[in-house]
C-alpha cells in the first residue's frame, strides 16, 4: 500500500509523515531529502545553480538511497551519511533550483517509483507524490495551512535553534516560495484530485496524525468488509 501526503512547506508534513508510518509499520520516504542531496552534491562541486544542465550532470552522477534499516531511514549521498547536512540554509536554497530542473525531476520520480515497488508499505512525503510519482496511490492526503500559520512555525522553529528572524521576511519567503512551486512546468505543487485536504492551521501535529490514521483505518476496515463473502 501506499500512502502519498503533499503539500507546501511549513504544514507539518514530514513530522506527520513519519509518525503515520511508525504507527501504521510502514516505511517511510522523504522525497525532499533526495531534492536536498542533489543540492549539497551541488555545492560540494561548486556547481553554477542557475545552469540547469550543469544541475542535471551532477544529478546523474550522484548516487542517492536510504539506509531502510534505520527508522526513520537515513538518507545517502555516494554512500555518505548526510541526513544532517541536509536542513541548512546553503542545501535547502540549493533544492530548489534542483527542484525546478525537468531532467532531475524525471530521475529522482522513476527512483521514488523503483521505491515504491520494492517496499510493501510506503508513507511517501513531498510535493508531487499524489500527482506525478504516485498517481494511483490507495491513500493521498493534502497538507495546507495559511501563509501566515505556516510562517508562524517556521519563526518559532528557527528561534527554538536560536535564529534571528523576522516574521514578515520569512512569510514573504513562504509566499513566493509558493508562487514558484506552483508554477513550476514539471512536477508542480497541486492538489491530487482524488486526495483528502486536511487543513491543519488549527490542529496540533498530533491530531493531523490521528486524523490520517483514523481515516486510513475507516477506510481499510470498509474495504475488507466489502471483500468479506455475503451473508457469513
Ligand atoms: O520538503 P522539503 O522542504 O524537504 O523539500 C526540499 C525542496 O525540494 C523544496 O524546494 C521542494 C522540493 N521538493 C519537490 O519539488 N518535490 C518533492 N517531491 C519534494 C521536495
Amino acid at each position: 500500500m501506499v500512502i502519498t501526503i503533499d503539500g507546501p512547506a511549513g504544514t507539518g508534513k514530514s513530522t506527520v509523515a513519519m509518525a503515520l508510518a511508525e504507527r501504521l509499520g510502514f516505511d517511510f520516504l522523504d522525497t525532499g531529502a533526495m531534492y536536498r542531496a542533489v543540492g549539497l552534491e551541488a555545492l560540494r562541486r561548486n556547481t553554477n545553480l542557475e545552469d540547469p544542465r550543469e544541475l542535471a550532470f551532477v544529478a546523474r552522477h550522484a548516487r542517492i538511497d536510504f539506509d531502510w534499516a534505520k527508522h526513520p531511514p537515513t538518507v545517502k549521498l555516494n554512500g555518505e551519511t548526510v541526513g544532517h547536512l541536509l536542513r541548512g540554509g546553503e542545501a535547502t536554497r540549493a533544492a530548489s533550483y534542483v527542484a525546478v530542473v525537468p531532467a532531475i525531476r524525471e530521475m529522482l520520480v522513476a527512483q521514488q517509483q523503483r521505491i515504491g515497488r520494492e517496499r510493501q508499505n510506503l508513507v511517501t512525503e513531498g510535493r508531487d507524490q499524489g500527482t506525478v510519482a504516485f498517481p494511483k496511490a490507495e491513500f493521498k492526503f493534502y497538507l495546507d495551512a495559511t501563509p501566515a500559520e505556516r510562517a508562524r512555525r517556521r519563526v518559532a522553529q528557527l528561534r527554538s535553534r536560536g535564529e534571528i528572524v523576522d516574521y514578515n521576511e520569512v512569510l514573504g519567503g513562504i509566499v513566493s516560495r509558493d508562487t514558484r512551486d506552483a508554477t513550476r512546468s514539471v512536477g508542480p505543487l497541486a492538489v491530487p484530485p482524488d486526495a483528502q485536504v486536511i487543513d491543519t492551521t488549527r490542529m496540533t501535529q498530533q491530531q493531523v496524525v490521528d486524523a490520517m490514521a483514523e481515516r486510513v483505518r475507516a477506510a481499510s476496515a470498509a474495504a475488507s468488509r466489502s471483500a468479506a463473502p455475503a451473508g457469513g
